[in-house]
Formats: structure tokens, C-alpha cells, sequence
């Protein structure tokens, strides 16, 4: 009799324990499938078969409570992890957050077949990793993407023309790679309502901006680093919600008197360029300044936060004069 008992209390244990079992049985499967495709890296050592993907102990995973789904993969800091990147993240039907960043040994190409299936995906992030090759083109149809940060990989070939038609995208974070080519016109025709932030800082990119700029409503755009020349004039504007503009290091050559700074700006770094004419109307507003290393002329304002700035914020240009810099004559 007690033996019966016994069983019939395992049995039902059992039985609790697979209905309590959260994770749902096709993501579980699709994990122990990546974390194969991973190699078994020791990080992923906290996904074991035998428990619940869900209840928040299996390393860098996240679910819904309303259907046990997978929503955020986050895989970061381990150099030990050499690997390709997992195909069978297409399994992960559910996936808003993608992370995979400070992972130097995972290589190869971004494979935008299984990725382009990830159709609720919202941020994708995959940054400080060993990847290489080109930037692929994100189709449409993953319409939630407004976080792509691609961000100091090993990155290669030219923008791809046809982000824009990613509704929703916001954060283009490309900076630190070793992209080339110019910026195509078509990205001046991201959706404004994102007020999309565009970084593309240090890389080979090269070129004269696209005039179809003048139509982006950025909060940060920064292509320092980089081997623009001509006009970026067109990035500015009175009635634009920017706050920050980061042009340094490259071959631009306008009249920044004529530029008109919106109200929101907080940021201009423009120095090393060939830059001329006069200081911005409105430039005193600025919270943070650097026009040095270019043909500037003409009186520094004063007033504003003008006090916070020192000579390196003005240095080695053509006639630049005035407090803190020496006396105009
Ligand atoms: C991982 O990459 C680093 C360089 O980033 C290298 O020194 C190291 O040997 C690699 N580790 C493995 C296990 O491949
Ligand atoms: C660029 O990326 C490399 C490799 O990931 C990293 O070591 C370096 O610190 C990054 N530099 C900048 C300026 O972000
Ligand atoms: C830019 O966006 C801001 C904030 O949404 C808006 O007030 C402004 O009118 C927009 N400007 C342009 C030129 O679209
Ligand atoms: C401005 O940029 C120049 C050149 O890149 C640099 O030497 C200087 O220190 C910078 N000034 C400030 C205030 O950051």
C-alpha cells in the first residue's frame, strides 16, 4: 500500500512538474539547437534539457508571461565563444531583442535569411563581435526593427539603399567598421517620425552628401572619421528637432555662417575640416563646442555658455578672434 502510494506520489509529481514546465517546447528545442550551433560555449551552461527555459535561469534568456515565448536573447562579454552566427535563430518566432555584442571570437557573415524571419524582432544588436562582410539589406516586411546597431565589427562594402523602407527603424548605429562608399540619396527618406539618430562614424566611407538629407529630421547624426568632402550644410536647419552634429575628421567645405542651428542643439563638433566663413547665429546656445582646425574667420560671440569653452574649441583656424582666443584687430 505505501509503495503504491509512493508511486502514484512520483507519477504525479511528474505530472505537475511537466505542466508546470513554462518554456514553451519549441523555443526550448530551438535554444538547445543555437546553443549547438554555438558550440557549447560555457556561458550557455545554464541551458540544461531538463529545465524551464523560462523561469529565468537560463543564462541570457527572457519570455512573455502571456504566452511563454522567447522575447529577448542576450549574449555578451565572453571571448571564449567561437562560433559562427546561429542559423536556427529563425526558430525564435517571437524574438523582440536580439544581443550579441563583446563576443570577439563569433565570425562570419550576418545570415539575413534566418534573421529576415524574425518577424517581431524591435532591436537587433551586434556589436564588438568578429563578424565580417556586408551590411545586408533588411527587408520591409520586419516592420517592429528600430534598433539595428551594427557597431564596431569588422563590417565591409557599402550602405545598403533600401533601409529606409524599414518603417519603423530609429537607431542606425553602423559606427566603427570599415564600410566605404557614399551615403545613398534614399536615406533621406527614413521615416521622420522616428526622428532617426544616423551613425556612421569611423569608417572609409567617402564622397559628397546626398542633397535628399536636407529632409531628415535626425536627433544625432555623426559621421566623424570618415573621408566626406563638399557641402553638409544641408543637415541643419531652424525648424529641425537635432540636438547633436558630429562632422569632424573629414574633407567638408561650406560656409558654416549660413548654417541655422535648431533650438534643441546641444552638440557641434565640426573641427578638422576645411570649413570657412563666419560662427553660427545662435552658436552661444550650444552646450558643447568644436570648430577648431578649419578656415573659420571672424568674432567669437559672447554670452550664453560661450564662457564654457577654451581655446582648443577655436584653435588653428584662419582668422578666428576674440576672447579666448587673442584680440580681433
Ligand atoms: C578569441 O579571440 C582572441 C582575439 O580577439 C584571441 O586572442 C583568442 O585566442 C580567441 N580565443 C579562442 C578560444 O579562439
Ligand atoms: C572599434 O572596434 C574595435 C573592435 O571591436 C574596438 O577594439 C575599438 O575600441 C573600437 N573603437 C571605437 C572608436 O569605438
Ligand atoms: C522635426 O521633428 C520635430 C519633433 O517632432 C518637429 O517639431 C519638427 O517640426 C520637425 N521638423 C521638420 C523639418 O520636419
Ligand atoms: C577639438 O578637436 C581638436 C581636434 O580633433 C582637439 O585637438 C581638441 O582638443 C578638441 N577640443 C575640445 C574642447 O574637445
Amino acid at each position: 500500500m505505501a509503495t503504491k502510494l509512493f508511486l502514484l506520489m512520483i507519477l504525479l509529481s511528474h505530472v505537475a512538474s511537466s505542466f508546470s514546465e513554462w518554456c514553451h517546447p519549441q523555443d526550448k528545442m530551438a535554444l538547445l539547437q543555437i546553443k549547438k550551433e554555438l558550440n557549447n560555449p560555457t556561458i550557455l551552461s545554464s541551458w540544461k534539457p531538463n529545465t524551464d527555459c523560462c523561469k529565468m535561469n537560463w543564462y541570457g534568456v527572457t519570455c512573455f508571461h502571456s504566452n511563454n515565448r522567447v522575447r529577448d536573447l542576450i549574449i555578451s562579454n565572453d571571448n571564449k565563444l567561437t562560433a559562427k552566427f546561429p542559423l536556427s535563430i529563425d526558430n525564435l518566432p517571437y524574438l523582440e531583442s536580439l544581443f550579441f555584442d563583446h563576443l570577439p571570437n563569433l565570425t562570419g557573415p550576418i545570415p539575413i535569411e534566418p534573421i529576415s524571419k524574425l518577424l517581431k524582432l524591435r532591436t537587433l544588436t551586434i556589436s564588438s563581435t568578429g563578424m565580417s562582410g556586408p551590411i545586408p539589406n533588411f527587408p520591409a516586411q520586419m516592420k517592429h526593427l528600430y534598433n539595428l546597431d551594427l557597431s564596431s565589427n569588422y563590417f565591409s562594402g557599402t550602405l545598403p539603399y533600401s533601409l529606409y523602407k524599414l518603417p519603423k527603424l530609429g537607431s542606425i548605429f553602423f559606427y566603427n567598421n570599415s564600410l566605404t562608399g557614399s551615403i545613398p540619396p534614399s536615406y533621406g527618406y527614413f521615416n521622420n517620425k522616428n526622428l532617426p539618430s544616423l551613425l556612421l562614424s569611423h569608417n572609409q566611407l567617402s564622397g559628397k552628401l546626398p542633397i535628399s538629407l536636407a529632409r531628415l529630421n535626425t536627433t544625432v547624426i555623426e559621421l566623424s572619421h570618415n573621408k566626406f568632402e563638399g557641402d553638409a550644410s544641408m543637415l541643419f536647419g531652424s525648424n529641425k528637432a537635432t540636438r547633436e552634429i558630429y562632422l569632424s575628421q573629414n574633407l567638408f567645405t561650406f560656409d558654416l555662417g549660413k548654417v541655422e542651428l535648431s533650438k534643441t542643439m546641444t552638440t557641434l563638433d565640426v573641427s578638422h575640416n576645411q570649413i570657412y566663413g563666419k560662427l553660427p547665429v545662435g552658436i552661444e546656445n550650444i552646450l558643447s563646442l568644436n570648430v577648431s582646425y578649419n578656415n573659420l574667420c571672424g568674432k567669437i560671440p559672447k554670452g550664453g555658455n560661450m564662457h564654457l569653452f577654451g581655446v582648443n574649441s577655436f584653435f588653428h583656424n584662419k582668422c578666428l578672434c576674440g576672447s579666448p582666443l587673442s584680440n580681433c584687430k
